[in-house]
């Protein structure tokens, strides 16, 4: 089942969740979206199992002072080429259970327990294992992740100055209440009136690479053709999808590559001094 988000932080809204719940729901799986902390406290008053997705959120602080993904549910991170950190495909799942942490270990290492022998298998397994290339192209990002990190804030902050004019423009919601987003990606929404499409190939004319970012996934194909998603059923999720752009972002990005794309925005939307 899936539920609307909120219209500002766009990560999954939690009295929506609480209406969809059945009693065939058997757990809640909030995503960190864009890196902004989901409202974990909220979905666990539902009282049920929660697993996170937190694949965009390194670095990402709850208003408590909790790292996201550090509050004792199972939470996912993605170190696909895109991340904030790296290991070209794979990922990471943090757990507070021994247990649980046990069985990981063991299924994404084909059955094996730690103390097994080489050919001893005591359960069904994957092959999930992240190679040691990839963990030490990993390893090497981390010492240097507060930077990274550092750097995507420092251009966030640019583009929310340098596109402040621009009238109508969704921009991601500033951190409020204590909760700290790590930077992924800075996606805006263009202003109702426009079509994001022709806003994509008016930048692209413009020397300016975007995408559309991200997609409702139920109106996707399979979503629609095998469980009968139509328009109309998560109007927020869906206008906000609709509009949606990811601008160019990345740690080292200057000053002025920050302008450029603002200026080429401004014109692509009409707006132009
Ligand atoms: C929110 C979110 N969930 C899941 C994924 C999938 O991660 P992966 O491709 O590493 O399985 C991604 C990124 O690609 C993501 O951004």
């Amino acid at each position: 089942m899936f539920a609307d988000v909120d219209p500002v932080t766009l990560n999954l809204d939690p009295d929506a969740a609480a209406a969809a719940v059945t009693e065939r729901t058997t757990a809640v799986l909030p995503v960190h979206i864009f890196g902004y902390p989901a409202d974990i406290p909220a979905f666990e008053r539902l009282g049920l199992p929660i697993v996170e997705d937190a694949c965009e959120a390194l670095g990402a602080v709850h208003a408590d002072g909790v790292a996201v993904g550090a509050r004792g549910h199972p939470a996912v991170f993605g170190f696909y080429a895109n991340k904030q950190l790296t290991t070209g495909e794979g990922g990471m799942v943090t757990v507070a259970d021994a247990g649980l942490k046990e069985r990981i270990d063991s299924e994404r290492n084909q059955g094996r327990a730690p103390d097994m022998g080489w050919l001893d298998h005591d359960r069904l397994g994957f092959n999930y294992r992240l190679s040691d290339i990839a963990s030490a192209i990993g390893l090497a990002q981390l010492e240097r992740l507060d930077d990274m990190l550092a750097g995507r804030a420092r251009v966030a902050a640019r583009y929310r100055e340098a596109l402040a004019g621009i009238e109508g423009l969704g921009l991601p919601c500033p951190d409020a209440g204590g909760d700290t987003r790590g930077w992924f990606v800075f996606v805006v929404q263009v202003p109702h009136g426009h079509e994001r499409d022709d806003v994509v190939r008016a930048l692209r004319g413009l020397g300016v690479q975007s995408k559309p970012y991200l997609p409702a996934i139920h109106l996707m194909s399979y979503y629609r053709e095998t469980f009968g998603h139509r328009e109309g059923e998560f109007p927020v999720c869906e206008d906000v999808a609709a509009r949606s752009v990811a601008l160019p972002f990345f740690p080292g990005m200057t000053d002025g590559q920050v302008e450029r794309v603002a200026a080429a925005l401004a014109r692509a939307l009409g707006q132009a001094p």
